[in-house]
């Protein structure tokens, strides 16, 4: 973390929609500035409703959200867009331009850049999700995952401060899944872009993030760092998640068969050493 300026502050949020669902309660959440945060939860927790309350697309809900200090209502949809973007979970409900080139350049171009400028912006960002050569095909040949890339680069082309990520690997290759990720962590760590996405991939959360929430029936029920918060198997099969598969093998060779792991490692590369540190000892 850069410092521990607030970016985002929620505070007792409850939403409920037109028809009666009752999305969100009681929801309390802090995002730091640099911070890299997880969104998790089964499907219908309140995840993409949340993220559209933070960037001021749903404005009709209790509670009050703060950007970089600011009452989110008040502040106008130009002075949100100018800061902080959202990436939406399905890429069909994003793009809108007939090319790749039109959609990237779209924001760019709204933000007053001159056109040498616009240019380099798309290439780059088409660069950064490895959509090179892309720029002129039709929006509408592009597979489910290449629409994703294209809806990242949008954003990236805009350079916000802020992203806001509605399950940004979903209906990515495994290869993609990761490189995207990896991406996301770059722009965090070297660009200083505060990150809040929502996701179900257990796996590679503790590779990635810094702190996460995990949502229930549209309740914040845990909060913390992935040590904190992905624990025991029981525990996240009541929010209808899992432990990362390593942890989960861990974790039963420990609670199972007895064997006496200090900690349950959440990543391979910890894992690792945990195993080579036992096998030491024992030979
Ligand atoms: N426009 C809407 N009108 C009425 N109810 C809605 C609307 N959008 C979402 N909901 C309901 O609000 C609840 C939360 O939905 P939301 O889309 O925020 O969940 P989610 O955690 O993003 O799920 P997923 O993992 O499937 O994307 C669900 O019960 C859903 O049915
Ligand atoms: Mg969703």
């Amino acid at each position: 973390m850069e410092n521990n300026r607030i970016r985002i502050s929620a505070r007792d949020i409850v939403y409920d929609y037109p028809d009666g669902t009752q999305a969100l309660t009681d929801i309390n959440l802090i995002v730091h500035q640099g911070e890299f945060i997880g969104l998790l939860g089964a499907n219908g927790s309140g995840k993409t409703t949340l993220l559209k309350i933070l960037d001021g697309l749903i404005r009709d809900f209790k509670g009050s959200v703060t950007l970089d200090g600011s009452d989110i209502k008040r502040l106008s949809a130009k002075e949100i867009y100018g800061k902080m973007g959202m990436v939406f979970q399905n890429p069909d409900d994003q793009l809108f331009a007939s090319t790749v080139f039109e959609d990237v350049a779209f924001g760019p171009i709204n933000m007053g850049f001159p056109e040498q400028e616009v240019q380099q912006r798309v290439t780059r960002a088409l660069a950064d999700v490895e959509m090179e050569g892309f720029a002129k095909k039709s929006i509408h040949h592009l597979s489910f995952g290449q629409k994703k890339r294209i809806c990242i680069a949008g954003l990236l082309a805009m350079g916000h401060e802020v992203l806001l990520l509605d399950e940004p690997t979903a209906g990515l290759d495994p290869m993609g899944e990761y490189k995207m990720m990896d991406l996301l962590t770059r722009l965090n760590r070297e660009c200083r872009v505060t990150i809040v996405m929502a996701t179900h991939s257990v796996d590679l959360v503790p590779l990635f993030l810094d702190r996460l929430y995990i949502l229930r029936q549209g309740r914040i029920v845990r909060g913390g760092t992935p040590e904190e918060v992905l624990t025991a198997p029981e525990e996240m099969s009541q929010v209808k998640l899992r432990l990362p598969q390593i942890a989960e093998l861990i974790y039963r060779l420990k609670h199972e068969d007895r064997i006496p792991f200090k900690k349950i490692p959440l990543t391979i590369g910890e894992a690792r050493r945990e195993l080579l540190e036992m096998l030491a000892k024992n030979s």
